[in-house]
C-alpha cells in the first residue's frame, strides 16, 4: 500500500502548484480518476506564499467540492513546512505552507512535494502498480523531481534532481525545460537523460525507473533511445498524477 490509507474511497480535492499553473480537481481516491475536469489558474508572479495562497483559495472556490485538501509544492516539504525553493519564490523557505493554505481556504490541508505526489499516484494507479523492490520515479519538467519507493513505501523528499552531473545540478542539464531553452533535438536531449538515469542507477540500483512530467506524453521520442540496465517506463497518469497524488495525502477531515 502506497501513502496514507485514510483517504481510501473518498472524493477529495487535489491541487498541484507548478511554476506556470495551479491545477486542481476532485479525485476519487480509490481509482485515482478525477471526478470532474480539472481547473487551471495561472500561477501569480512573483509566486510569493501570500499570492499563491490567494490563487489556491480562488481555485478551491471554483472547484466547489467541500472537505480537506491535498496540495503539492515543488519544494522539500517536512510536516507541512516548505524547506527549499529551487524553482519557486524564495519566500517559501521555512513557510508553514499547510498552515498558510489552511487559513487562506478555511479547509484542512496537507502539503507534500510535487514529485512525491506524482510518484504515489503512479505507484497506486499507474506504471508502478504492484511493483516491489526499489522504484525511482523522476519527473522531467521545469526542474527534475524524484520519488523513491521501497516495496511501495515512499522515502519522502529525495531531491535527486540536484545530483551533480556535467559540472552542475542535474536538473540544469537534463530537465525538460532545458531541451526547450537550449533548443536541443530529441536525440541530444535523450543522451542527457540517459546520462542522468545511468547516474541514478549507479547510486541506487533501482528495480524500475518511471519517467514522468509533461514530457512523458512524448515518451516514444526519447525513451527508446536510452540505454540503461534498469527497465525504464513512461508514467501513465501524465498531467493528472500530481493532482491525484495530492488528494491521496489530504487529511482525513
Ligand atoms: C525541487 C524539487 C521538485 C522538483 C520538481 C526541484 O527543483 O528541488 O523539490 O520536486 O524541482 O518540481
Amino acid at each position: 500500500m502506497v501513502g496514507p490509507e485514510s483517504t481510501e474511497g473518498r472524493v477529495v480535492v487535489g491541487i498541484d502548484i507548478g511554476g506556470s499553473g495551479i491545477k486542481g480537481a476532485p479525485v476519487d481516491t480509490s481509482t485515482g480518476h478525477l471526478t470532474r475536469e480539472r481547473i487551471r489558474l495561472l500561477t501569480p508572479h512573483p509566486a510569493t506564499p501570500q499570492a499563491v495562497a490567494g490563487t489556491v483559495a480562488e481555485l478551491v472556490e471554483q472547484i466547489g467540492h467541500p472537505g480537506p485538501l491535498g496540495v503539492t509544492l515543488p519544494a522539500v516539504v517536512q510536516h507541512g513546512v516548505a524547506r527549499t525553493a529551487a524553482n519557486i519564490d524564495g519566500g517559501w523557505v521555512d513557510t508553514d505552507a499547510a498552515g498558510l493554505l489552511a487559513s487562506a481556504t478555511g479547509r484542512q490541508v496537507a502539503v507534500i512535494n510535487d514529485a512525491d505526489a506524482a510518484g504515489v499516484a503512479e505507484m497506486r494507479f499507474g506504471a508502478g502498480r504492484g511493483v516491489d523492490g526499489v522504484v525511482v520515479m523522476v519527473t522531467l519538467g521545469t526542474g527534475i523531481g524524484s520519488a523513491v519507493f521501497v516495496d511501495g513505501r515512499l522515502v519522502p523528499n529525495t531531491e535527486l534532481g540536484h545530483l551533480h552531473l556535467h559540472g552542475g545540478d542535474a536538473e540544469d542539464y537534463a530537465a525538460a525545460s532545458v531541451r526547450e531553452e537550449e533548443d536541443l533535438g530529441w536525440k541530444e536531449w535523450a543522451r542527457r537523460v540517459e546520462r542522468y538515469l545511468q547516474l541514478l542507477e549507479r547510486l541506487l540500483w533501482p528495480d524500475l525507473i518511471i519517467v514522468g512530467g509533461g514530457v512523458s506524453k512524448h515518451a516514444e521520442r526519447f525513451l527508446p533511445r536510452i540505454e540503461t540496465r534498469t527497465t525504464v517506463v513512461p508514467a501513465e497518469m501524465h498531467n493528472d498524477a500530481g493532482i491525484a497524488g495530492a488528494a491521496i495525502f489530504a487529511p482525513a477531515g
